[in-house]
Parts: structure tokens; C-alpha cells; sequence
């Protein structure tokens, strides 16, 4: 089943000079393929339609200032079961119940600055890849 899915390189993944390095992991999964990719720093009117379902929670203002503390890279990656495949690939939230091999489990230690976002359903992704990129079909 080929799907789309809206992945965001979070602000300190692009500090550590981690974009290669989480890029070239999706990259090399057969057949998925990056159908957009865009280094930009977000604004709060953007985080605030992306994180929508979280306001009022907790951990909400953190990860508004932390998103918008410097660049991320926005993709969207097409392929076999992606959506499922990214988040995967990232690991849970919590980078140390990550696991080893996985990009939060070798790369995090801190929940707020866990490296990558990647949409959790079909609904999400193409809510967020109009948020990021309104002009793909
Ligand atoms: S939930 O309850 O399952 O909806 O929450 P979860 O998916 O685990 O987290 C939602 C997003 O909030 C981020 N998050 C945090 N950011 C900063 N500080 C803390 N403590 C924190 N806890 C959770 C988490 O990384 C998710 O962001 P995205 O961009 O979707 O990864």
C-alpha cells in the first residue's frame, strides 16, 4: 500500500548535523522516495495548525519554542507503507525506551529534543503535508 507521510527533521537534529545521516536512512528503505524536502524555520502560526490536537497539554509550549528555535528539514517521503515505516524507523517519543538502531534510540536522550516528527495516520499526513506543503496535489 503506497502512502505519503510528512516528516520534519526537528531543530536539533539540524544543530548536530544529523540531516545526512537521517535522510540517508529513509532514503535507503526500497522504494520510498522523498517527494518534497525544505530546510525553513517555522513560524508560530504554522506550529500552532500542526500541534493543534496537543494544545493545553503539558509539554505544548516546550515544543512550540523548541520547534521554532532554529531550522527544520520538511519532507514528504512516498512509499510502501510509510507512514507506519518512518515511525518505525524513529522510535518511540522517549529516546531512551528507544531502541538501539532506531533514530531516537542512537541519536536522543531528551523527550523534547527527539530528532524527527513523522505524521501517525493517512488523516494526519495529509493534514500536515498541506500545512507544509500546500501547493503538492
Ligand atoms: S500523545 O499523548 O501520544 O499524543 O503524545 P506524543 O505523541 O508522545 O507526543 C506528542 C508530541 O509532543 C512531543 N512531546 C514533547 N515535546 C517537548 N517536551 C516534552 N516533554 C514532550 N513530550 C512529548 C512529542 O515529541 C510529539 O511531537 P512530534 O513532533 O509529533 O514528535
Amino acid at each position: 500500500m503506497s502512502q505519503r507521510t510528512l516528516v520534519l527533521l526537528k531543530p536539533d537534529a539540524v544543530r548536530r548535523g544529523l540531516i545526512g545521516e537521517i535522510v540517508g536512512r529513509i532514503e535507503r528503505k526500497a522504494g520510498w522516495t522523498i517527494g518534497a524536502l525544505e530546510l525553513r524555520t517555522l513560524d508560530r502560526g504554522t506550529l500552532e495548525q500542526h500541534y493543534a490536537e496537543h494544545e493545553g497539554r503539558d509539554f505544548y509550549e516546550p515544543l512550540m519554542g523548541f520547534m521554532a528555535s532554529g531550522p527544520v528539514v520538511a519532507m514528504v517521503v512516498e512509499g510502501e507503507r510509510v507512514i507506519e515505516g518512518v515511525r518505525a524507523l524513529a522510535g518511540p517519543t522517549d529516546p531512551i525506551a528507544a531502541a538501539p538502531g532506531s533514530i531516537r534510540g542512537d541519536f536522543g536522550t531528551i523527550t523534547r529534543e527527539n530528532l524527527i516528527h513523522a505524521s501517525d495516520s493517512e488523516e494526519s499526513a495529509e493534514r500536515e503535508i498541506k500545512i507544509f506543503f500546500p501547493g503538492l496535489a
